[in-house]
C-alpha cells in the first residue's frame, strides 16, 4: 500500500481521538494541537520507551528535569540571543515572505555563524518574480516577563526555552558531584520547548510548542568521534525497535555550511514524512539530530575559562564547568555528543508508518493501525457479544478488571461486534477479546488478532499470560 500523506493521518487522528486542533471552538490557534485519549497514551508510550532505553537500560546515564524558564544569561552565553534565528526574505514585487533556508541555497556562513544565501534566479512561489530583499534575522525564542512590575521592568524579560539541552549544561557540575560520575557519562531530559517558528505547519511536524527528548553524553576530547558514531547507530536502531520501518528512515550528514555554530559534525535521522512530494529529496525531513557539540557548551558557561586564544570569556557565570580526571591528573572541558529527538515528530512517524488499509469480506475498506504492541494506546479490548445479557456483560467486565493490573485494557459495548472490531483496528489495539454465550459454559473467550484477523479460543484463566506473551513477542 502507498504510504499515507499527513492529511490522512490528520483526519484519522481527529476521528479516533489521537490529536485535535487546539482551541477549535474559538477558531483554533495556528499550528497548535491537543492530544486526545488515544494520542496521550501513544505520546506517553514514546516517552516511557525513550526513558527506559536511555536511562534504565544503561549504567552511564542520569535523568534530570530542569526549569523551562532559565536565567536570561544562559541564552546570552549559549549563543541563542545572537544566533537562534530564522532568516526571512521578502519578494519585492508581491511582498510574500519566505524562509531563506527553505527557498535559497545556503552557500556558506561567516565566522560569526551568519548564513550566506544565493538568491539570484530563485522565483517567488506566489508571483514568479525573482527580486528579493536581503535575508534578515528573526530571533525565534519566545519571550515572556516575570514578576508583578513586569511590563515596566526591562530586567523582567525571560525566554521560554527553545531546547532542553541548556538546562543540562548548567547542571553539569550538580549531577557530576551528586552522582559521583566519571567520564564518559550522560544526562537525559525530556520536556517542552518553544520556538516562535515563522513557518509552522504540517500538523504536529513543526509547531511552536513541542516536546524534546535530549541526552548530553560527556566524553574525553579525542573519544568524541567514536562515541558520536556509536550514538548515531544506536539511535537509528532504536526507532526500528519502536516499529518504524527501516525503509522510511535514513541518515543525513549535515554539510559544513548547515552546521550550528557549536557543532563539529551533525547527522540527522530523517523520516519520509512527505511521501507525496514529487522531488524525492524533499520527501525526507528530520526526526532526530545527533550532534558532536565539542566542548563549546561547558566552556561557554564557565567562569573565565582559560582559553589560550582568550575567546569565550564569561564574566557572568560563577562556576568553572571543567572536569578533573583523577587518574591522569588532567583538567579539561568534556566534549558533548547530543542525540536530540522530538516526541511529537516521533508520534507522527509512528502513526504514518503504522497506517494500513485492508478490504474485508464484504468489500469494505478498513483502516488498521499496525502500531508496535508496545506503542499501542490500548493492548486489549474486551467486547461482550450480547450487551443485553447481564451474565455476558458481567463476565466481560470482570475480565477487563483482571487484565487491568498487567496491561492497558478497555471494555466496550457501544456497537455491533463488526463495528467494535473496526474501531479497535483503527486505533491499533493488538487484541480484541470477545465474550459470547459459550464463554458462560466453557470459561473461554475468543482472541482476535488485529493484523491477521485470525481468532483463537483461550481459557479465561490463561488469558493474562497468553496476552502478555503475545504482546512481548
Ligand atoms: N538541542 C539540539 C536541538 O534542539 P534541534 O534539531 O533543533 O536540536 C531536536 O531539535 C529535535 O526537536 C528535532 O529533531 C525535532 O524532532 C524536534 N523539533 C525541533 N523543532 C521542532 C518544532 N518546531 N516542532 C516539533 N518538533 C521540533
Amino acid at each position: 500500500m502507498a504510504a499515507p500523506n499527513i492529511e490522512t493521518i490528520v483526519s484519522l487522528s481527529k476521528r479516533r481521538g489521537f490529536v485535535y486542533p487546539s482551541s477549535d471552538i474559538y477558531g483554533g490557534l495556528g499550528s497548535a494541537w491537543d492530544y486526545g485519549p488515544m494520542g496521550i497514551e501513544l505520546y506517553n508510550n514514546v516517552k516511557q520507551a525513550w526513558w527506559r532505553w536511555m536511562v534504565y537500560e544503561r549504567d552511564d546515564i542520569e535523568g534530570l528535569d530542569s526549569s523551562i524558564i532559565l536565567n536570561r544569561l544562559v541564552w546570552k552565553h549559549s549563543g541563542h540571543e545572537d544566533t537562534f534565528n530564522d532568516w526571512l526574505a521578502d519578494c519585492r514585487k508581491c511582498q510574500s515572505r519566505v524562509r531563506a533556508d527553505h527557498h535559497f541555497v545556503r552557500v556558506s556562513q561567516t565566522d560569526e555563524g551568519r548564513p550566506v544565501f544565493m538568491t539570484t534566479d530563485v522565483k517567488c512561489p506566489s508571483c514568479g518574480a525573482s527580486d528579493w530583499t536581503a535575508p534578515r534575522a528573526f530571533n525565534t525564542m519566545l519571550k515572556t516577563r516575570l514578576g508583578a512590575a513586569a511590563e515596566e521592568d526591562p530586567n523582567a524579560l525571560v525566554y521560554l526555552r527553545p531546547e532542553t539541552a541548556q538546562g543540562i549544561f548548567i547542571n553539569f557540575l550538580n549531577v557530576l558531584t551528586t552522582s559521583r560520575r566519571k567520564l564518559p557519562f550522560g544526562i537525559a531530559q525530556m520536556g517542552k520547548s518553544f520556538r516562535n517558528e515563522v513557518t509552522p505547519g504540517n500538523f504536529i511536524f513543526r509547531t511552536r510548542e513541542f516536546e524534546q527528548m535530549e541526552m548530553e553524553y560527556f566524553v574525553r576530547p579525542g573519544d568524541d568521534e567514536r562515541a558520536h558514531q556509536e550514538w548515531i547507530d544506536a539511535c537509528h536502531q532504536w526507532f526500528t525497535t519502536l516499529g518504524v520501518s527501516a525503509d522510511n528512515l535514513r541518515l543525513y550528514e549535515q554539510p559544513k555550511e548547515e552546521l550550528a555554530h557549536y557543532a563539529k559534525r551533525t547527522v540527522d535521522i530523517q523520516y519520509r514524512f512527505f511521501p507525496e512530494r514529487e522531488d524525492r529529496e524533499k520527501q525526507w525531513d528530520e526526526l532526530m539530530g545527533i550532534a558532536n557539540r565539542t566542548d563549546f557548551d561547558l566552556r561557554t558557561h564557565s567562569k573565565k575559562p582559560e582559553d589560550a586564544e582568550g575567546k569565550r570569556l564569561n564574566p557572568d557565570s560563577t562556576e568553572d564547568l571543567s572536569y578533573f580526571d583523577e587518574a591522569t591528573k588532567e583538567r579539561f572541558y568534556p566534549y558533548v555528543i547530543e542525540p536530540a529527538a522530538g516526541v511529537n515528530r516521533t508520534v507522527l512517524a509512528l502513526l504514518m508508518d503504522a497506517y494500513s488499509e485492508k478490504i474485508n469480506d464484504k468489500g469494505e475498506k478498513r483502516v488498521i493501525l499496525k502500531l508496535h504492541p508496545s506503542m499501542a494506546p490500548i493492548k486489549a479490548a474486551i467486547l461482550p457479544l450480547a450487551k443485553n445479557k447481564p451474565e455476558i456483560v458481567g463476565m466481560a467486565r470482570a475480565i477487563k478488571r483482571s487484565l487491568q493490573p498487567v496491561l492497558r485494557a478497555v471494555y466496550d459495548d457501544t456497537g455491533g461486534i463488526g463495528k467494535l472490531y473496526a474501531r479497535q483496528d483503527e486505533i491499533g489495539t493488538p487484541f480484541c477479546v470477545t465474550v459470547d454465550h459459550q464463554s458462560l459454559e466453557d470459561e473461554a473467550v475468543t482472541v482476535r488478532d488485529r493484523d491477521t484477523w485470525e481468532q483463537e479460543r483461550v481459557k479465561v484463566a490463561e488469558l493474562p499470560e497468553h496476552l502478555q506473551k503475545r504482546l512481548a513477542s
